[in-house]
């Protein structure tokens, strides 16, 4: 199939039914989702938490999400792949956020790059865009900001914090963010936000009216084992398949049915005699 690009994406926008979008860290996972159908892979920096371990995702840098995006690109044949820039990577100018959003094109073969904040972040938006790199956004509950929200909290509860998240997506939208994610915010604000603006609204923890959903890989397949948010269905309990298989290797070894005979190469019996008579 033919790799898919932004264009694709925006053309969803206000279609008859929602497109599923996913996370993806590694080359087989990556290949696993785009054999699922599935338009658009995020390399998110949640990463740092279902990756690499870290409490949140303000530890990952971007070295370490380098090395993901660039086997999630080689895995994925069809699906746009949209690198997340990590905390700290965009926040301090409009130059570093274009130079670090560079790396990810140059150095991992990113097609878009997906960054936090609204009306904050229209100035960084607009400087990637303008370098020639599609820009995804992400408003609402955004979790780099997790001090400055005191806790994973949902957003834009409140006539005021509500007509703000407006604004945010109406200044992504206009700084040229080809999409934009909203996490954790209520289902009829992002119902209104979607009607509002014209690029697609991809959904997490914001209800079925939102033009896109995405998850968590590990999330929908149940192996990530520390908490399930709220905001995710789990299809799968592959976590607890996985523990079950490998204990299963673990007794086959222990009990020596593992490995059989035709798990490895034999010598010719003369061979083993000549080695056996020194001959
Ligand atoms: O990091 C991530 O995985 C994300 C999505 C869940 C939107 O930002």
């Amino acid at each position: 199939m033919k790799k898919i690009t932004i264009d694709t994406i925006r053309s969803l926008k206000g279609a008859n039914s929602a497109f599923a979008t996913l996370t993806a860290y590694d080359f087989t996972s990556a290949k696993l989702v785009d054999q699922a159908g599935i338009p658009l892979i995020l390399v998110g920096d949640s990463a740092a938490m279902v990756v690499y371990g870290y409490d949140t995702t303000i530890p990952v840098s971007m070295d370490e999400m380098i090395f993901l995006v660039g086997s999630v690109t080689r895995g994925a044949e069809t699906a746009l792949v949209v690198a997340d820039m990590p905390f700290m990577s965009y926040q301090v100018s409009v130059e570093n956020a274009i130079f670090n959003a560079g790396r990810f094109v140059k150095e991992a073969n990113a097609q878009a790059v997906k960054l936090e904040g609204g009306v904050n972040s229209a100035d960084h938006i607009t400087g990637i865009v303008n370098a020639g790199i599609p820009v995804m956004a992400h408003i609402g509950l955004t979790p780099q900001s997790f001090h400055q929200m005191s806790g994973y909290k949902v957003q834009g509860k409140t006539k005021s914090t509500a007509e703000q998240l407006i604004e945010d997506a109406v200044a992504v939208e206009a700084a040229g963010a080809f999409s934009v994610v909203l996490e954790g915010i209520p289902s009829e604000l992002a119902k209104i936000v979607t009607e509002t603006v014209s690029i697609p609204t991809v959904g997490i923890g914001a209800g079925p009216y939102c033009d896109g959903q995405i998850q968590v890989f590990h999330d929908i397949l149940g192996l990530f084992g520390t908490f399930v948010p709220k905001h995710t269905k789990q299809y799968s309990k592959l976590g607890e398949n996985i523990v079950d298989t490998i204990s299963q290797y673990r007794a086959d070894v222990e009990t020596g049915k593992f490995p059989e005979a035709k798990h490895s190469a034999h010598l010719k019996e003369e061979i083993i005699n000549a080695i056996r008579s020194g001959s």
